[in-house]
C-alpha cells in the first residue's frame, strides 16, 4: 500500500529527531479502517490537486523521498478544505488554492488516538491569515520553500526539511510566495480534530511580511 510506504518513511523521518518524538504517535501504521468523517472536511478539491505534482523536484536532501512517496500516495487520499470558500478571514487563497488529506485519524488511512497527521498542499500565491488551535502541531515541510509566521517569532523563510512547531493556542500564519509547498502536518494532545480560530477579520496577514505576486 503505497499510503503504507509513505507512514513509514515519516516515522522514520521523525524518529531521526528525538526533539519532535512526542508526534511520533499521530504517524500511525494502524490499518483499522476508520469509521468517522473528518471533522474538518469541507469539500472536494479536485481542481487544486491535479497540480499537485508541480511539486515533485522541490523537494530536500532529506525530504525528496518523501515527497515522491507522497505523490504515490496522493491518489489513494481523501483531499478536502478545511474552510469556506466565502470566509475571507482565511486569507487570500486560501480556500481556492490548497488542499489538506489526513493520513491518521478521522477520516484518514490509519487510525490514531488522540492525534491526527496528513499532507496540506498549497499551491503558490497562497496566504494564510493568523489562526490558532489547542492541539500542539508540528509543519514538516516537504517541498518547496515558503514565509512562516509565530506570534513569538515574527516572519521568517522554511526551507525542506524544516520542522516548525506551533504549540497550543500560539497564533500562526504563512504564505506560499512563487513556489507550491508540500507539508506534511501532525497533532497531538487536546482538541485534536477540532477547526482553528481564525484572527484576523478581513484575511490580512500579520505585519513585516512579504507579499503575495498579484495575481500569482
Ligand atoms: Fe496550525
Amino acid at each position: 500500500m503505497t499510503a503504507t510506504a509513505y507512514q513509514q518513511a515519516m516515522r522514520e523521518f521523525l524518529s531521526e529527531r528525538p526533539e519532535w518524538q512526542a508526534y511520533l504517535p499521530a504517524i500511525s501504521l494502524s490499518a483499522e479502517p476508520s469509521a468517522v468523517e473528518n471533522p474538518l472536511s469541507t469539500g472536494p478539491v479536485d481542481e487544486i490537486v491535479k497540480h499537485l505534482p508541480d511539486v515533485a523536484d522541490l523537494g530536500g536532501a532529506d525530504t525528496q523521498h518523501l515527497v515522491r512517496l507522497a505523490l504515490a500516495a496522493s491518489g489513494a487520499l481523501r483531499w478536502f478544505s478545511t474552510y469556506r470558500a466565502d470566509d475571507i478571514r482565511v486569507g487570500r487563497g486560501k480556500v481556492a488554492r490548497t488542499a489538506v488529506a489526513t493520513l491518521a485519524g478521522p477520516g484518514g488511512v490509519f487510525s490514531a488516538r488522540h492525534a491526527m497527521s496528513g499532507l496540506f498542499f498549497v499551491r503558490e500565491g497562497v496566504e494564510y491569515a493568523a489562526h490558532s488551535h489547542e492541539a500542539d502541531e508540528i509543519y514538516v515541510l516537504l517541498a518547496g520553500s515558503g514565509h512562516f509566521w509565530r506570534e513569538d517569532l515574527g516572519w521568517y523563510i522554511a526551507r525542506p526539511g524544516d520542522v516548525m512547531e506551533n504549540a497550543s493556542w500560539i497564533q500562526h500564519a504563512m504564505m506560499s510566495a512563487e513556489q507550491p509547498l508540500l507539508i506534511a502536518w501532525a497533532h497531538v494532545g487536546e482538541g485534536v480534530g477540532d477547526r482553528a480560530l481564525l484572527h484576523s477579520d478581513d484575511g490580512s496577514l500579520p505585519d513585516g511580511g512579504p507579499t503575495a505576486k498579484e495575481g500569482a
